[in-house]
């Protein structure tokens, strides 16, 4: 709903009385009935008595929200419900359907098919403006909240596509992360958990001055402790936003290790998050075959053979390296595309 705004005295604000609502019923009665209610309130009305018109448009109408009826011929409320969410994809689209059956098998047919809120035939106008707004709000909440995890996302890659020696790490340990995580058994969940992890686990990074990051020489505590710090900086940037809840602790512990040594929190054993177990495992093994400021690259069985000692003398957990190292033979060409050249 970008286009949403219009300007108010404290600066730009999103008004739901401006939105697009899409209304389809095959009497003239009702379309003309709804589409008064809403223009009263403000609302844009796009009126339709064609379901397969406005699954044709669907995109070029651009609506914020779809009041449906039912019943009518050629196709029902509750499919045109279900192909108008199909079109919208993961984006969240509010659908209102209009009954004039109140049976609980009605409802339940209109919830399978992703609708959002009902109202019954005589309708109370009063009661459907609350309802449309209310949808029209969380429609914007989510919109906003996209846009807030879009722009972390996009500035973890900014930051990273600035520095030639980290170039693609993020999506490499990503991508080797949830493949791990798959082979592992781990629920959907927690595959995508790693997977967005493996992109934000460095955004603390952007903390850090380039000249520190790329500085050849030996670092001075001071440094060191800078660099130490961005799992912590991460976590205090993603914290902010509750969509990246579960992403905080690939963040936050990504170097940790095993045996107890690593950083922040110096955890040890399975009281590190299994996630951030995973991404650690993932980040030590793309930092090995990547060239960095301080040296050539090592070849992936180089980081392998390296990896299983540092599993011997305690590093990493020994199971997820044993499915990392399964994984890296039994898929050696998804390895060597990460790795080009
Ligand atoms: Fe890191």
């Amino acid at each position: 709903m970008p286009n949403e705004f219009y300007i108010t005295p404290d600066g730009p604000c999103f008004r739901e009385e401006r939105a697009r609502i899409l209304v389809v019923d095959d009497f003239d009665a009702n379309l003309e009935l709804m589409t008064a209610i809403l223009e009263k309130e403000g609302f844009r009305v796009i009126a339709s008595k064609s379901q397969f018109e406005v699954l044709n448009r669907v995109k070029e109408l651009a609506p914020d929200l779809a009041v449906l009826d039912v019943m009518m011929p050629g196709m029902s409320g509750y499919e045109l419900c279900r192909r108008l969410k199909e079109s919208f994809g993961k984006k969240f689209f509010p659908v209102v359907l209009v009954t004039g059956l109140s049976q609980l098998e009605d409802k339940l047919a209109g919830l399978e098919a992703g609708a959002d809120d009902f109202f019954s035939k005589p309708f109370n106008s009063r009661e459907m403006l609350a309802k449309i707004r209310s949808l029209l709000k969380l429609r914007r909440l989510q919109d906003e909240l996209e846009c807030a995890e879009d722009i972390i996302f996009t500035l973890a890659m900014t930051v990273e596509a600035k520095d030639k020696y980290t170039r693609g790490h993020s999506e490499r340990v990503s991508a080797l992360s949830s493949e791990v995580a798959s082979m592992l058994g781990l629920a959907e969940k927690e595959i995508l958990c790693v997977r967005k992890g493996g992109i934000l686990h460095d955004i603390g990074k952007i903390a850090v001055h380039e000249e520190i990051l790329h500085k050849k020489a030996k670092l001075s505590l001071g440094e060191v402790n800078l660099i130490r710090a961005h799992p912590v900086t991460g976590f205090e940037i993603c914290r902010t936003l509750s969509s990246l809840k579960n992403i905080l602790p690939v963040i936050k512990h990504h170097h940790e290790r095993w045996d107890g040594g690593g950083f922040p929190d110096g955890l040890k054993g399975e009281a590190i998050p299994l996630v951030g177990r995973i991404v650690s495992v993932a980040d030590a093994f793309d930092a090995m075959v990547s060239i960095r400021p301080y040296r050539d690259g090592y070849t992936v069985d180089e980081a392998v053979r390296i990896i299983k000692n540092e599993k011997d003398s305690g590093q990493w957990d020994p199971l997820i390296v044993a499915r990392f190292i399964e994984m890296v033979e039994s898929d050696i060409t998804f390895v060597r595309n990460l790795y080009p050249g």
